[in-house]
C-alpha cells in the first residue's frame, strides 16, 4: 500500500488527515543524488495554506491533550508495525532520496520502528514528583506539591535530510506522546520520506490534525511558521547557520519565545593518546568519519593524534579504510559509501581540501572523486591555520592533527566554535575521564566512535552545536512538555 503512495510523482500536503492539492501548481522537484533522476515533487505552499495547517493543529491540540497517555501511545504500536511491514519500500525510498547505502538505509528503518516502541513504553513511565514544604527552612508540614507533565501546544518539527525517517519520527512521537500536536515541515531532500511518514500515521489512525505536514521554500514556509505565535516549541535539526536565521525570525514575534530544541553542526574531535589500542581506534574512527560519507552531525571530523604514534596510526587507518569502504551505487548491497547529497557539498569538500594542500597538508588517502561520488580522503600534516581544522565539511574528508599531550588535545578540541560530541581513545581510564571532564561538548565517547545512539541516551550539543535534549526517549518527551504544579495547603500542620 505504501508502494502506490510512493509512486505518485506529485505529493499533496497533509491537513486534517487528508492529502490536499496545493493552490498553486508550484512544486519542488526532489532529484536522486545518485543520478539526478526525479524521485517526486513536494508542494511549495503559500501563507494561506500554512495558516490552515496552524489552525487545524491548534484545534486538534484541544482534543488530543485531553486523551490519556495510554490512548496516545496505543496508536504508535500500529505505526511501528506498518514501518516493519513496509521496511523494504522505505529502505528503497531512503536510498533513492538521499543516496544512503542499502545497509545503512535498512538499519535506519529498523532502528526507527524500535525507537517508536521504546518511546511508547517510556511515555507511560513519565510521572511527576511529590514535594514537601517541611524540607525547606521555615516551613512545617503545611504544604504538599504534586507535579505532572503537561503538553506545550502546537510544536514545529524541522528535520534534516540525512536521516529522513529516523530524525523525523522522534520529533513527532516525542511531541504527541505528552499531548502536543505537530506541524512537520518537510526538508527538500528527504521531503518525500516525510510525506510517507504522514501516510503511515494516517493509515495507523492518528486523530485528525495531530500531525499536519507542509513543505515549500524555507524563506516562505519556514520563516512564516517560526514567527507564528501558535507554535509553542521548535524542534530543529540542521546547520547552525539556519538555526541562527530561525532565532532571528522567532524574535520578531510579539509573544514570549517558544521552547527551542536545536541539534546543529559539529566538528567532533577524536583524541587518540599514545597508549590507545590502535586497532580499536582505527576501526572506530574509520566508521565514525566515513560511514554515510561523513554526512552525520556526529561524524568524526578531526583526529587529534599523539605525535609518537602518528605514523603507525595513519598506516593502520589507511589499511582499514581501503579494506572496508566500497564506493558505488547505494542500491548495491556491497556498497558502503555512496554519493554526497548534492554538488554544493562536493564543491565545498574540494574547496577545503585545496586550502589545506595549499597550506602544506599531505594527502595520505584518496580514491575516486567524481562529482558527488567521493572516496574517503585522509589528510595529514594539518595545521591550525587551515580551514579543514575548524569547518564542518559534512562529507568524507578527515584531517589528522598532531598533539604533544592530553592538555594540548583538550585545548585544540575546545577551540572549536562547536561542541557536539568527542571521542577519546586510551587504555588509561583516569586520562579518559580527565579529558572527558574538560571537553566542552554534549557527549564524550570513551573508546568508541562518536554516535547519537542508542536512542534512549540523551543527545545535545553546546556552543554553536545547539541547545536542549533533542533525542533520547525520556529526555525528549520531557523537553517537549512542561511541569505543572498543584499545591495542597493543609491546615493545622505546622
Ligand atoms: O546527523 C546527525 C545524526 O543525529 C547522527 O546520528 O550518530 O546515529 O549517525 P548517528
Amino acid at each position: 500500500m505504501i508502494k502506490d503512495f510512493i509512486l505518485q510523482k506529485e505529493f499533496g500536503y497533509l491537513l486534517d488527515n487528508k492529502w490536499v492539492e496545493p493552490q498553486s501548481d508550484k512544486y519542488i522537484d526532489i532529484l536522486s543524488p545518485q543520478d539526478n533522476s526525479l524521485v517526486g515533487a513536494i508542494p511549495s505552499l503559500n501563507e494561506d495554506e500554512i495558516d490552515k495547517c496552524i489552525l487545524s493543529s491548534n484545534k486538534a491540540f484541544l482534543l488530543w491533550k485531553d486523551k490519556s497517555i495510554n490512548q496516545r501511545t496505543e496508536i504508535l504500536k500500529r505505526v511501528s508495525q506498518i514501518i516493519r511491514d513496509e521496511r523494504y519500500e522505505l529502505t528503497n525510498l531512503i536510498i533513492n532520496e538521499v543516496g544512503k547505502p542499502y545497509k545503512d538505509s535498512y538499519d535506519e528503518v529498523m532502528r526507527t520502528s524500535d525507537i517508536i516502541d521504546f518511546y511508547a513504553e517510556e511515555g507511560r513511565r513519565i510521572f511527576g514528583d511529590v514535594l514537601l514544604s517541611e524540607s525547606f527552612p521555615g516551613f512545617g508540614k503545611e504544604k504538599i506539591a504534586i507535579t505532572k507533565r503537561v503538553p506545550l501546544g502546537v510544536t514545529l518539527a524541522i528535520p534534516p535530510f540525512n536521516y529522513p525517517l529516523n530524525e523525523t519520527i522522534p520529533k513527532i512521537i516525542g511531541a504527541i506522546i505528552p499531548g502536543n500536536t505537530v506541524i512537520l515541515k518537510a526538508p527538500q531532500q528527504g521531503g518525500i520520506t516525510c510525506m510517507v511518514i504522514g501516510e503511515i500515521f494516517r493509515l495507523a489512525g492518528l486523530d485528525d490534525g495531530v500531525l499536519n505536514i507542509v513543505s515549500g521554500e524555507n524563506n516562505v514556509v519556514g520563516d512564516y511558521l517560526v514567527r507564528s505565535e501558535y507554535i509553542k516549541a521548535i524542534n530543529f535539526t540542521g546547520g547552525t547557520k539556519t538555526a541562527i536565521h530561525i532565532q532571528r525570525e522567532v524574535t520578531k514575534r510579539e509573544d514570549v519565545i517558544p521552547v527551542m530544541l536545536l541539534g546543529l553542526s559539529g566538528k567532533d574531535a577524536s583524541i587518540v593518546l599514545k597508549d590507545a589500542d590502535i586497532k580499536k581506534s582505527v576501526t572506530n574512527i574509520a566508521q565514525g568519519a566515513f560511514s554515510y560519507s561523513g554526512q552525520r552531525c556526529t561524524a568524526i571530523k578531526r583526529v587529534l593524534i599523539d605525535q609518537s604514534i602518528e605514523d603507525e596510526f595513519i598506516k593502520e587507518l589507511v589499511k582499514e579504510v581501503k579494506e572496508n569502504f566500497i564506493l558505488g551505487d547505494p542500491k548495491d548491497k556491497n556498497t558502503t559509501i555512496g554519493p554526497v547529497i548534492n554538488d554544493k557539498a562536493a564543491m565545498y569538500l574540494n574547496e577545503l581540501k585545496k586550502d589545506a594542500i595549499d597550506k602544506g597538508a599531505k594527502i595520505v588517502l584518496e580514491g575516486e572523486n567524481k562529482g558527488r561520488f567521493i572516496y574517503p580522503i585522509i589528510l595529514s600534516n594539518v595545521s591550525l591555520d587551515m580551514r579543514i581544522a575548524w569547518e564542518e565539511p559534512f562529507s568524507p574528508i578527515l584531517p589528522i592533527i598532531k598533539i604533544k599531550d592530553k592538555n594540548e588535545a583538550i585545548d585544540i578540541a575546545n577551540q572549536s566554535e562547536y561542541g557536539l560530541q568527542s571521542s577519546v581513545f586510551t587504555e588509561n581510564i583516569s586520562d579518559a575521564f580527565y579529558i572527558a571532564e574538560r571537553l566542552d561538548v554534549g557527549n564524550v565517547q570513551i573508546n568508541g566512535k562518536d554516535s547519537r545512539g542508542p536512542d534512549n541516551f540523551p543527545f545535545n550539543g553546546v556552543k554553536k552545536s545547539g541547545i536542549g535534549n533533542i533525542q533520547g526517549a525520556k529526555y525528549l518527551i520531557e523537553s517537549l512538555s512542561r511541569i505543572k504544579t498543584f499545591v495542597i495547603n493543609l491546615e493545622d500542620e505546622k
